[in-house]
């Protein structure tokens, strides 16, 4: 994604309500960000907050938390966010690679959108299906995960699935032209974008569960 530079975005996210700044206060009773026990949804790579902030104006039982590593790209998301009031919506700013210092057996499910491919072999580790991120997983799901992902690269669905697969996953759905319209879903900023450009948007569901 090009980054441009929003001037004012640490004002903007100091400002906000959505923002957990002392996320690290609440590993293992994120409950208490919501007050309630509805299962906490979670997106990594939120981008502009088109996906999340569909999915919690669309699902009111769960709470959804996004999470986003630049400043200037969350705040563009909260100035969309500027003048709603949406309760089961908070987004932090962090590093994916950090989750598991974060939350602790606590997320229901988890959404990957249009991550980069990372499509050199040497940054394969990268990816945000990568044996190093899925290890990070492992942690912060309660028993069982649950993970979605959406992406116009093949080969990025490719390495997922192989990684998936070694990894004592199951693969319960999976499209090569999915219409997220027709699946209760929410498009998000680049899946708009890759369907103007007659682009397929490739599908992957997949869920393991744990001995905890
Ligand atoms: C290609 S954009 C997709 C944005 C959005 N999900 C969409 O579909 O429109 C990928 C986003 O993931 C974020 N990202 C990539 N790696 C990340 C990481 N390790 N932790 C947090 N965010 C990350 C990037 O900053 C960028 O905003």
């Amino acid at each position: 994604m090009r980054i441009r530079n929003v001037k004012n975005a640490k004002e903007i996210i100091e400002d906000s309500n959505y923002i957990i700044d002392n996320y690290r206060d609440y590993r293992g009773r994120f409950k208490d960000v919501f007050h309630n026990n509805k299962p906490i949804y979670l997106e990594i790579g939120m981008g502009k907050g088109d996906f999340l902030i569909g999915m919690a104006k669309k699902y009111l039982d769960i709470n959804f938390i996004g999470v986003e590593k630049y400043d200037s790209i969350v705040a563009k998301a909260l100035l969309k966010l500027k003048d709603c009031n949406i309760p089961n919506l908070k987004i932090i700013v962090i590093d994916a690679l950090e989750l598991d210092e974060v939350f602790d057996k606590e997320i229901s499910r988890l959404y990957l959108n249009f991550s980069d491919p990372w499509p050199k072999k040497r940054h394969a580790k990268r990816r945000l299906t990568s044996p190093i991120f899925l290890k990070i997983y492992e942690k912060i799901f309660a028993k069982e995960i649950v993970i979605e992902q959406k992406t116009d690269n093949i080969h990025l669905l490719e390495s997922s699935i192989i990684n998936f697969s070694e990894n004592g996953y199951i693969i319960k759905e999976i499209s090569l032209d999915w219409d997220s319209n027709l699946n209760g879903g929410v498009e998000t900023e680049y899946e708009r974008k890759f369907k103007e450009m007659g682009v397929a948007v490739n599908y992957l569901r997949v869920e393991k569960k744990m001995n905890k």
